[in-house]
């Protein structure tokens, strides 16, 4: 018996970033929005944990115990007492360390699918937690929709969405390590008093009215000089991005995949075919949102 669960990729229509904390993470206000690019992850029993990997960036994948799906594995095993013994396969869809928190798509994945495989009943709550222990990320991978992440992140409010959303990816080559863009944002922020990290009153205004102009117009990522601080070319990408009709791109996260906002599916196709034209990125993607999140198929 095996069970399958797919999970969604997302993106950060708001990151606000506060200063450092003592503990090295940041306050944040974090607006997620669940995108419908997805992973599947599928968990069946094996007599050791084991990780494999199929999609086109699947090279890139560790299959060892650093694999948030195979910690979320461990993780609850770990509550109930039991060996973690399963094979985890995750049919990657998601771009690899590209700041869409693919690898959180996977860890929260693997928890639903080991807690419904396993019959070991965690409730959402100790789902969550399990989630928020895992990374910052997580929890939000397995709600999916559109939520507020306060704390560094983990600590989520659902929100609402009146409309649905389109948008273009463009896929840098190779990744960035979120760790180094939080630690460029502190550098080019040393000195600066930081400021608390707040919602946008705007840009939830426009969520919950579905209004794709309004929300191009609130967009904002603290993140994003440092992350063309480090990946300097993505500027290029952002022109190329805007230049071809988007009504307003940004980077996703903590990059270096950028965002581009678009008023329909047409204009999906048309800037996604400019974008790959202008050589500023190695592929491209479209999706709607919200999507839904981690899911037992
Ligand atoms: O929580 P997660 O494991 O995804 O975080 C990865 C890294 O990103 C952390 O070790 C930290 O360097 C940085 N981070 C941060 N503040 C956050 C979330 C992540 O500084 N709120």
């Amino acid at each position: 018996m095996s069970v399958t669960v797919r999970v969604p990729a997302k993106v950060n229509v708001q990151l606000a970033v506060g200063a450092a904390r003592p503990d090295g993470f940041h306050d944040l206000a974090n607006v997620f929005l669940a995108v419908g690019l997805y992973d599947e992850v599928t968990v069946t029993p094996a007599d050791e944990l084991r990780v494999t990997c199929e999609g086109p960036d699947a090279a890139q994948v560790p299959l060892d115990r650093t694999n948030l799906a195979a910690r979320a594995a461990v993780a609850l095993a770990a509550r109930r007492g039991i060996e973690p013994a399963v094979h985890i396969h995750i049919a990657k869809d998601i771009p690899v360390a590209g700041g869409m928190a693919g690898g959180s798509a996977d860890g929260a994945g693997a928890l639903l699918a080991c807690n419904t495989l396993w019959g070991t009943g965690a409730s959402r709550a100790e789902l969550l937690a399990i989630c928020a222990e895992l990374g910052s990320d997580v929890p939000f991978s397995l709600v999916g929709g559109a939520a507020l992440g306060t704390g560094r992140g983990e600590q989520l409010t659902a929100l609402e969405v009146g409309g649905t959303f389109h948008w273009v990816f463009a896929v840098a080559d190779g990744g960035l390590s979120t760790p180094a863009v939080y630690g460029e944002f502190d550098r080019l922020n040393e000195g600066i008093e930081v400021p608390e990290p707040v919602a946008s009153e705007d840009l939830l205004a426009a969520l919950a009215k579905g209004d794709a102009t309004a929300l191009a117009a609130a967009l904002s990522n603290d993140l994003q000089p440092a992350a063309l601080s480090l990946r300097p070319s993505l500027a290029d990408t952002l022109a190329a991005g805007r230049a071809a009709g988007a009504r307003a791109g940004l980077v996703s996260g903590s990059g270096p995949t950028t965002a581009f906002l678009v008023p329909d599916t047409e204009t999906a196709a048309s800037v996604a075919g400019a974008l790959l034209a202008s050589g500023t990125c190695r592929t491209v993607r479209t999706a709607e949102s919200p999507a839904v999140g981690a899911a037992v198929l």
